[in-house]
């Protein structure tokens, strides 16, 4: 284990824009509004945004305190506060995690990257929406090409992790997060002017109870650790970089303000658009991939928005892969004592190994289910986001509520130069009680569900 001290952010903001690049992602950008599509708009984000408070809150600075008290990853961060207890297994779940998210993201990274390119060389001219289909179909059915690019995308977060934290990681989103700020500003102005816009910001602010279900909820619970890149251990990872100096729920409030305001600007981006051309927005995954394509083709100047758009979604998971990769190049490194060279080397194979059957999952093992129904891609998703997660964020709490203690917590929170949490007393009764009786709920009502599937 090493002792030497511990590599630090540059500053605050390089912390915080770090956190919110690794928050704002594909879950953000491409997850929120297809399922927010599917559950009835408003309601959903009604329930989402009670979710990031009584549960993705809380977890989030329990993780970033973990990391900063003891300077150390996941793994390391248990063993040092309760040496001897398997508390320490809490790490390993966020760094499975991490790998099998790591593995299907960059599928999905590796379709935002071919789609880039093709809206900046205007592929997408006068494209319909039936071309559109077509043309997502085949590409995601060919059994090489989509390899090939989520090899792309994971050469491009090993080159970002190889030049380590403060010029790789903090350099990369201090320059790709205001650009995707900017973006994303210039695609709700867009979207929002289009004649008819109305009905998608109706849509999209507007709750609509009568498509929530219970499920729903449970919905809202996944999006929120997931979007909130919870459970994972990425927080506890750029957590140990944070300066002893910074009051960290201060930070989070930033975090967590920035990022629920892209997923919903990512709502109100896709959307009015997609409503004022007449397309249906409950579509699922496609949305972004069919459905946006031929939105942006039937708007003045659509080719160069639909390059924005793409862009946009690159940087999005880009930034967020990052912090992915990052969690287990650290433990490797303080725990196994690997070169920062050697991790990403074999990290990064063994992803890009589990990452291939996730991408067949649409070309030759689209018919290779595992369990209910799911393709391999999807098994990846759910073990990752609907059970790794919640257990691991359920035992960080536990952990904070019962065992270190909410007091340690939030004097370790508070940092030399910021007050004390506000309403201490309420989050300490949420911390202990409330978030994790809601994970266990909404975590055994997913196991119940798939299967009854
Ligand atoms: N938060 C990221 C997104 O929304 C995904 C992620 C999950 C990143 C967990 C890190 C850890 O896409």
């Amino acid at each position: 284990m090493s002792n030497h001290s511990r590599e630090q952010w540059s500053s605050k903001f390089g912390f915080i824009l770090a956190s919110i690049g690794s928050a704002v992602g594909l879950g953000s950008i491409w997850k929120f509004p297809y399922i927010a599509g599917e559950n009835g708009g408003g309601a959903f984000v009604l329930l989402f945004l009670l979710c990031v408070v009584l549960m993705g809150m809380p977890v989030l600075i329990s993780e970033i305190v973990l990391g900063r008290s003891t300077q150390r990853n996941p793994v390391g961060a248990f063993r040092k506060l309760a040496p001897n207890t398997p508390w320490f297994i809490t790490g390993y779940i966020g760094i499975i995690a991490t790998l099998l998210i790591l593995a299907f993201y960059s599928t999905v990274g590796g379709w935002t990257l071919t789609y880039t390119l093709d809206a900046f060389t205007n592929s997408f001219h006068q494209i319909t929406i039936n071309e559109a289909e077509s043309s997502f179909t085949t590409f995601i059915s060919h059994p090489f090409i989509p390899i090939f690019w989520q090899a792309a995308f994971l050469i491009l977060t090993m080159i970002i992790c190889y030049f380590g934290l403060q010029k790789g990681i903090e350099r990369t989103n201090k320059i790709l997060m205001p650009l995707l700020g900017i973006l994303l500003v210039i695609l709700v102005i867009r979207s929002v002017t289009l004649p008819g816009a109305m009905e998608g910001i109706h849509f999209i602010l507007y709750p609509d109870w009568s498509k929530v279900t219970v499920s729903t909820f449970f919905e809202a619970l996944g999006m929120a650790f997931f979007s909130l890149s919870v459970g994972a251990g990425c927080m506890v990872t750029y957590g140990s970089f944070l300066s002893k100096k910074e009051n960290i729920p201060n930070a989070v409030g930033n975090i967590v303000l920035f990022s629920t305001l892209v997923s919903l600007a990512a709502g109100l981006a896709i959307f009015p658009a997609v409503f004022s051309l007449g397309y249906e927005p409950g579509i699922g995954p496609p949305l972004v991939f069919i459905t946006l394509p031929a939105v942006f083709a039937q708007m003045p100047a659509g080719g160069f928005f639909a390059a924005l758009f793409f862009l946009l979604l690159t940087v999005a998971a880009l930034t967020s892969a990052i912090s992915l990769l990052e969690v287990s190049l650290r433990y490797t490194e303080d725990e196994h004592g690997w070169t920062r060279k050697k991790g990403i080397m074999i990290i990064s194979t063994v992803i890009f190994l589990l990452g291939i059957p996730a991408t067949l999952s649409y070309s030759s093992l689209s018919d290779f289910y595992t369990v209910s129904g799911l393709t391999i891609f999807d098994t990846l998703d759910f073990i990752a986001s609907n059970v790794l997660l919640p257990l691991s964020g359920l035992t960080v709490i536990l952990f904070v509520g019962w065992k270190w203690g909410v007091p340690l917590l939030l004097k370790e929170s508070r940092g030399d130069l910021g007050k004390d949490l506000p309403f201490k007393t309420a989050w300490a009764f949420v911390i202990r009680w409330i978030t994790p009786l809601l994970i266990v709920v909404v975590f055994l009502f997913q196991i119940l569900s798939l299967l009854q599937k």
